[in-house]
């Protein structure tokens, strides 16, 4: 294997159709260049990975990265690029919307005015939107509004995701990078101490030929966890703020709800409150289970078992916030005050509480990896695989 100056990253979710044209195209721009592709797939159902891996047997040039129970287009960059050794790392999109024939400008430019980074832009003179839609050219420019990323650096077209980097700037800042969502240049410059060295090559955004982009309101989502990340994620965890604030939506649907019972329908307190509360449970449970935690989300028979202990955990918070703000009230702190800290106590417990059980990180238990090992010595029939359920791990399930 040469030892390559350029690797092309490029993430796929069903991009079956467009990969084999990306790859002859690049082997036509690239020309002169010795360069690999890493291709970095999460499990595309249209089977992009087995494809990848076809196509990599007779260009000896190019990897698959098949991720699987992972989601999300920055954090398959940053894994695409962590794996290779090359001084110079270019992503670019499957679907051939990015422009390859200047990958060898983008190229030239950080080498020759030795730069961190060069970015395709489409907002410079000669590039251009192409026929990209009206919103989502004014979601572009709210997300760069919102990013407050002018402040790091001058980037005509900061929402970009074909650009091309150094690796030793890549290595000084991977362990900042929040690797959320769908804007990984966003994130990595957000990430960079000081002022980063940038160039920018313009190009004109293409139509999409195949498939269907994969943006949605979870990657809508994703975008703002990015950026809370950035702003406050060095002193509180952004799954508590989210959690938190499902919480207080909570808060004012019981209020509502509570309402509405008392008022027009005339129910005792206690019945509208104790419906409130079942009522406004669920919809956290759901909300949760949705959103914050989305990506260890529970379905089928889990997601029911998540509910109870979701209510559990979240009644005995109840229990405890009325018992610590009513000791603290009894001591002459404020009623604001106590309610408040009876509200943050809960909060805290709730989110602890929940976070250990209903949606503990099942993929790190030891059940779970035997299970995973049991799966893949069947598949590969590899007898040399250690034993699949190992008794050290698994002392309950008492197999001799
Ligand atoms: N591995 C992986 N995992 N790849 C993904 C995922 C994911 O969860 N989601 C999307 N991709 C891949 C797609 O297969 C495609 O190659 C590329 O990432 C971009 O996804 P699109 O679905 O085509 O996104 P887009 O066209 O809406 O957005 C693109 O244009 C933006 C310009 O505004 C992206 O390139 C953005 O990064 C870019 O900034
Ligand atoms: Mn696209």
């Amino acid at each position: 294997m040469p030892p390559y100056d350029l690797c092309i990253v490029v993430p796929t979710l069903d991009e079956r159709e467009n990969l084999g044209l990306l790859l002859e195209r690049l082997r036509n721009a690239l020309h002169g260049i010795c360069y690999e592709v890493i291709v970095v797939d999460d499990d595309s159902p249209d089977g992009t990975a087995a494809l990848a891996r076809r196509l990599s047997r007779t260009q000896d040039n190019l990897r698959v990265l098949h991720r699987i129970g992972r989601r999300g287009l920055s954090s398959a960059c940053i894994e695409g690029m962590l794996a290779t050794a090359a001084p110079f790392i270019a992503v670019i999109d499957a679907d051939l919307q990015h422009d390859e024939t200047i990958l060898p400008e983008m190229y030239r430019r950080i080498r020759s005015e030795n730069l961190d980074l060069v970015v395709g832009s489409r907002n410079l003179a000669g590039g251009g939107m192409g026929e990209f839609s009206k919103w989502r050219r004014r979601l572009s420019q709210l997300g760069r509004r919102v990013s407050g990323v002018q402040r790091h650096a001058a980037l005509t077209d900061p929402m970009s995701g074909f650009f091309i980097l150094r690796r030793t700037f890549f290595e000084r800042i991977a362990h900042r990078l929040t690797g959320a969502g769908f804007k990984i240049l966003l994130d990595i410059v957000l990430s960079s101490e000081g002022h980063p060295r940038i160039g920018e090559v313009p190009y004109r955004f293409r139509l999409r030929q195949h498939g269907q982009s994969k943006l949605d309101l979870i990657v809508g989502l994703e975008y703002l966890e990015l950026i809370l990340d950035k702003l406050i994620g060095d002193f509180v965890s952004v799954r508590f703020v989210m959690f938190a604030l499902v919480g207080a939506l909570g808060a004012v649907v019981h209020l509502m709800l509570l309402g509405a019972m008392l008022k027009i329908e005339h129910l005792s307190f206690v019945k509208s409150q104790t419906f409130a509360t079942g009522i406004v449970m669920i919809l956290n449970y759901v909300m949760n289970n949705s959103l914050t935690y989305r990506d260890r989300r529970r379905r089928g028979a889990a997601f029911l078992f998540g509910l109870l202990t979701f209510c559990i955990a979240c009644s005995l918070g109840v229990i405890a916030n009325v018992d610590i703000s009513a000791e603290a009230f009894r001591h002459g702190v404020p009623w604001v005050l106590s309610g408040i800290i009876g509200l943050l106590f809960s909060g805290i417990w709730n989110y602890g509480v929940t976070a250990m059980t209903t949606w503990r990180d099942r993929r790190r238990s030891a059940e779970h990896r035997a299970e995973r090992r049991a799966e893949a010595s069947a598949l590969v029939g590899d007898s040399t695989l250690p034993a699949p359920v190992a008794n050290a791990e698994l002392p309950s399930k008492g197999s001799p």
